[in-house]
């Protein structure tokens, strides 16, 4: 063969592995690993969402800009009014680790556009208010000090950013469809994804190990946003380079890609049952707010109570998922007292019952599950814990349960609980003997030591 032609057939081969290097760089994993990758999140089953920006000043909802249509002139007055001068992470961590979460998400950027960190890709950020820091940089030594995994939400919309189109989510949204050529004129979306790869690079490179990124949202379809906007694949594998270990949620519209994303997130709704794609049960995550609104709203009074809260943790355990559940501090810096209120509750049942959450999963098969109540399960220990949301008055049944259960104990205080076999009923069946009063935490927890 002549050089010519053995060089064109190298290069040939050379240009064969560089695509499909390319290609498969996100799928790289097997299932082992991808388990093995996020088993840290997957035994956490707990986390804390904080949305924080400017929103908070007007303190009726982070979308306030998009649903009062305001430009960036009129919303310009929060940017110049932003002071938290209470700001202490610490004190944020503290409250995360007591209520028992594992793990923190805060909005490094939301839809507004506002940096929390000091990017040098841009003047809208807090380095540049007059409270004059890198909010994000306490943060991630605040909770990394109390043991908690750090991650970054990061919000692929943009309402701010001059080169960012304007689309049907977007505060300047139009009624006429031919307005949006008009009006995006001289807007770049490539200069707009070139601003997300800096600023991806500078949040996964400038602040140590970062264990969740959470990109939101794709809304593709006419006068929407998808992944050829945002270059979904070409943002996902950089975030993937600069942390390998990194958990990505999947709202980037790479859903049917492989490696696209690591876990869903059914947002502020209970699931019937865990989520399965293309027949595969998969990681899951709801995300819930307290009230209605992830932002600080003041006049919102729609609050979930202490055991609502708790039943929402112990279903999505029940169901193989997690819980990330989100305070939106005020202005000033500080987590309102409703918050705190609801953290501090959650903390004291976790206190006495959090070995029915962390790493506990859904039940296996032919687990009985008497009424009103929620079973989640620990592998490794081989315990099952019955949840009862309803505290039975004096007796409860386990049915077709005998031949699995070797011991019963109240798991806040691991006191016995007495049962007899086949009693009254199936010779399978067991009859436990409860104390007439709900013992004294808001969800009692039987352990079930099993054979
Ligand atoms: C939605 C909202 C947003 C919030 C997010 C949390 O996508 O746009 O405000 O940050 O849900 O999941």
């Amino acid at each position: 063969m002549k050089s010519w032609k053995i060089f064109i057939c190298l290069l040939a081969i050379l240009l064969l592995i560089n695509s499909q290097s390319a290609q498969s760089q996100l799928s790289k994993e097997t299932d082992a690993q991808k388990v093995q990758r996020m088993k840290w999140w997957t035994e956490a089953r707990f986390g804390m969402f904080i949305h924080w920006g400017l929103y908070a000043l007007p303190a009726r909802h982070e979308w306030v800009k998009n649903r009062e249509r305001m430009t960036n002139e009129q919303y310009q007055k929060y940017f110049d009014n932003f002071n938290p001068d209470l700001y202490n992470p610490k004190e944020w961590a503290r409250m995360a680790r007591d209520a028992g979460m594992k793990y923190v998400v805060l909005t490094a950027k939301h839809h507004e556009g506002f940096c929390l960190f000091d990017s040098k890709y841009t003047d809208y950020k807090s380095t540049n208010t007059s409270f004059g820091k890198d909010l994000i940089k306490e943060y991630v030594e605040a909770f990394r000090a109390e043991g908690l995994k750090v991650g970054f939400y990061y919000s692929l919309i943009d309402w701010h950013h001059p080169d960012y189109t304007i689309d049907s989510r977007h505060p300047q949204r139009q009624d006429d469809d031919a307005m949006y050529e008009k009006l995006n004129k001289g807007r770049d979306m490539n200069k707009y994804r070139e601003y997300m790869k800096n600023q991806v690079r500078e949040l996964l490179t400038n602040y140590g190990e970062i264990s969740i990124i959470w990109f939101d949202f794709s809304f593709p379809g006419k006068n929407g946003k998808g992944r050829a906007d945002w270059d979904s694949e070409n943002l996902l594998k950089l975030a993937r380079s600069l942390q390998p270990g990194i958990i990505v949620d999947d709202r980037l519209d790479l859903k049917d890609v492989e490696g696209g994303w690591d876990f869903t997130t059914p947002e502020q709704y209970k699931v019937e049952k865990w989520p399965e794609y293309n027949g595969k049960k998969i990681p899951w995550e709801t995300c819930q707010t307290f009230s209605g609104s992830w932002g600080y709203y003041r006049d919102e009074t729609s609050w979930k109570s202490p055991a609502q809260l708790l039943e929402l943790l112990i279903e999505s355990v029940s169901k193989g998922g997690n819980l990330l559940l989100n305070v939106g501090p005020t202005a000033r810096g500080t987590f309102d007292h409703r918050a705190q209120d609801r953290l501090s509750a959650m903390g004291d049942w976790i206190a006495l019952n959090s070995r029915s959450i962390y790493g506990c999963t859904e039940a296996p098969a032919g687990m009985y599950a008497p009424p009103n109540s929620l079973l989640t399960y620990n592998p490794v220990t081989n315990r099952l814990y019955i949840h009862l949301l309803v505290w039975p008055m004096g007796r409860l049944d386990l049915k077709n349960m005998a031949d699995k259960v070797k011991y019963i104990q109240l798991l806040s205080d691991a006191s016995e609980v007495r049962y007899t076999v086949g009693r009254d009923i199936a010779a399978n069946d067991l009859t436990l003997t409860l104390p007439v009063q709900k013992p004294p935490v808001e969800i009692p927890v039987l352990e079930v030591i099993l054979r």
